[in-house]
Formats: structure tokens, sequence, C-alpha cells
């Protein structure tokens, strides 16, 4: 083996950092201090303060800042004090993670629910838990990073079909379930670059067909696609409508048994703070008392027809570029202009298919919206 001392070691990190950069892939996190859900200040070294409209945050019912939401913090601030102090296993588990999963469950319609630090902690949890070497993940080309993750992680068989391609999934099935012990179908209910809807009835028939499981992340769904079934576990966050921190999963009470046994994830980590939990059961409230996620899949809707654009399915709408250059340009020249969109590159989405992100919120206003349009007309 070559020996590489540690000047050439950082040289070759150096390296690869400038090819980021030649490539149009080098990230720059930059401070955002969010005054309300889809305001936004953003300052750093380069740019000077500049109040921006953000169509970039995920929080769709604009949560993040209800007022109800941050009493309840503050309430359990004050009661329980800012941080759980242990793992769920040990004394971090407050009785407001009972009363959250209890909700969870019941807006699933599920025996039960666990909740989890973060959505990616979730996923990498559930598929480690139940599958693993000897068995078969067959998952949607298109799912989040955090479910390969979780695929990878288990050391199950990792097999891949088209996006929302039942004909390819059930021939992957076929052609390999027999040689496998347990299976695990995966997919999403709201593709989180994309915005399209995940199949879920016709996976779960497959699941059904092969005995197999399937997992469905809702992360930015709005629990529209809830399908209890008791193969069916349906996993999502708290972080994006519901405004707060944390992920869940909700399905049959022995399979989230099993997970809350096995996953690494949540055993192996602080729990979340009471002030989170507090929030996330108020959002939860929230949620199914108002009309809030139509009025953000509206405002989508709204921007689409603007542009001309196929009517969206969900509150995410994209507008495909290909060039990373490109991609950045445009989202800087919104910029200029007094809007934040997301511009999302490899390795987030396949090469050559850079795009431009807009996430829309029940709290943006059509005039907004128009200006928007206008701007993004006029540029791409
Ligand atoms: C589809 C999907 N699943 C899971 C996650 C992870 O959730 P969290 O941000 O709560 O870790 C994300 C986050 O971006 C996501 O888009």
């Amino acid at each position: 083996m070559t020996k590489i001392n540690y000047k050439n070691l950082i040289n070759q990190y150096a390296q690869d950092l400038k090819k980021l950069q030649s490539n149009n892939l080098f990230r720059v996190i930059e401070n955002i201090d969010s005054t309300n859900s889809f305001l936004v200040n953003k300052k750093s070294k380069n740019i000077p303060e500049q109040k921006l409209i953000s169509f970039a945050c995920n929080d769709y019912l604009s949560l993040s800042n209800h007022p109800i939401l941050k009493k309840s913090a503050i309430n359990a601030v004050e009661k329980y004090g800012v941080g759980a102090r242990a793992s769920r296993f040990i004394t971090g588990n407050s009785s407001l993670y009972s009363e959250l999963e209890s909700q969870i469950a019941k807006f699933y319609n599920c025996d039960d629910s666990l909740v989890f630090s973060s959505g990616y902690a979730c996923a990498i949890g559930i598929i480690s838990s139940v599958v693993g070497d000897g068995d078969l993940i067959v998952a949607d080309k298109l799912i989040h990073s955090c479910l390969l993750d979780g695929a990878k992680l288990s050391g199950a068989k990792l097999i891949r079909f088209k996006h929302n391609d039942i004909d390819h999934c059930q021939k992957i099935l076929a052609e390999n379930r027999p040689n496998f012990q347990k299976c695990l179908i995966i997919t999403e209910t709201v593709f989180s670059m994309d915005g399209d809807i995940g199949k879920i009835k016709e996976l779960l028939n497959l699941a059904k067909n092969f005995n197999a499981i399937l997992l469905s992340d809702d992360a930015h769904g709005l629990g529209e696609n809830i399908i209890s079934n008791p193969i069916h576990l349906q996993m999502g966050t708290l972080s994006k409508a519901l405004g707060s921190l944390g992920g869940f999963v909700a399905g049959n009470k022995i399979l989230i048994e099993y997970i809350r046994q096995f996953a690494r994830s949540l055993k192996y980590s602080t729990a979340l703070p009471p002030a989170i939990l507090a929030s996330s059961i108020e959002a939860l409230k929230l949620m199914k008392k108002t009309n809030l996620a139509q009025k953000s899949l509206k405002n989508a809707q709204y921007f689409c027809k603007l542009m001309g654009m196929p009517i969206c399915q969900s509150s995410i709408v994209v507008i495909v570029i290909g060039d990373n250059k490109k991609v950045l340009k445009i989202a800087e020249m919104v910029r200029k202009k007094g809007f934040i969109i997301a511009p999302i590159r490899y390795p987030t989405v396949p090469k050559n298919q850079s795009r431009l992100r807009l996430t829309f919120s029940s709290a943006h206003k059509k005039a907004h919206i128009k200006k928007l349009a206008g701007i993004l007309k006029e540029i791409t």
C-alpha cells in the first residue's frame, strides 16, 4: 500500500473540493434567519441582508411559526427544560412521546407508531431493523437518500424499479423474491424532488402477492395517501408540514415493537426535546382541523396555471433545467428580484437533471405567486 502522509492527504481533499467547484456542485451553507414561515432574511459574508420570499421551505402548512406551536414549545421549556437528557430507553422518554405517538397512530389509522429524532434517523432505523443479510429490498428509483442509506446499512440486496413503474417492480419481484427470506418494497407518497405521487395501492397489492412489507415515506405528503394494512409501514417527518422536528413510523403493533427493539438510530441517540414534542402534538391537531393542506396545494396549482405547466399533484413544483451552472444562475437571478427558490443538483437528483424546486405553503399570497411566475417566465 502506498503511504500517504498528512500533507498529501489534505491536498487530495483540497483537490476533490476544487473539482466540486469546477463542476458547479459545491454547496454553500448560508445563514437564513426566518422571521416568519415564508419570509427569510439572508445575511452572509458576500450577501447583504435582504428580505426574501421563500419558495424553498418545506413548511407547507406554515406551522413553524404558528403562535399555538410557539406557545406550547415555550410552556414545555418552562415545565421540563430544554434537553431530553438521555436516550428514550434510559430517562429521555417524556410522557409527551406517548401522546404524540398515539395521535400519529390514530391519524394513520394504525395500531401504533414510533417517533425518532429525525426523518433520516427513522428511515435508517426502520430499514436496517426489518431487513438484513439474506433479505431483499425492491425500491423505486427516485426514493430519498435517507431510504437508500437505510437500505445500504441493512445489508439486504437492493434492486430498484423504474420510477412508479408497477410492471417493472412486479418483474423484479417475480424474478428475485424466491431467492430471499424477507422482502421490503419502498416508495414515497409524494416524491420529494419531483412532486408526483407514489402508487401506494398498487404496491400494496404486489406486497400482498409476494409476501413483502411495503414502506411508504410520507415526508412530503399531508396524510392523503393513507392505506392501513398490517404489512404497510407508513413513515413521515414532523419537520416539514408539521413545522417542528423528528421522524415517525406508523403500522402494525408487532412491526412497530420490532422496530422499537432493533432500530439502532432510536436506541443509541438522545431523545427529542420536550418543546419539540409539545409543538408537534399541536401541529397534528391543527393539521386535522384546518384546510391548510388544501391551501398549499391550491397555491402550487395556481402557479402551474400561470406558468402554463401541467397541474401539479402536490405542493412541490419542479422545473427541470439540466445544466448545473444554468440552474444556479437562474436561482441567483430570481433571488435578486426578492425570491428564494432551490437549485437542486446531483447527487440529490440524477446527473444532467438539475432543477428548480419550488415549494408552496398555505401562507403564500397570490400576488407573490404571480410575481414569481412572471419572473420565471421571463428567465426560463
Ligand atoms: C422524502 C424524505 N424522507 C425523509 C427525509 C428526512 O427527514 P428529516 O429532514 O426529518 O430528517 C426527507 C428530508 O428531506 C425527505 O425529503
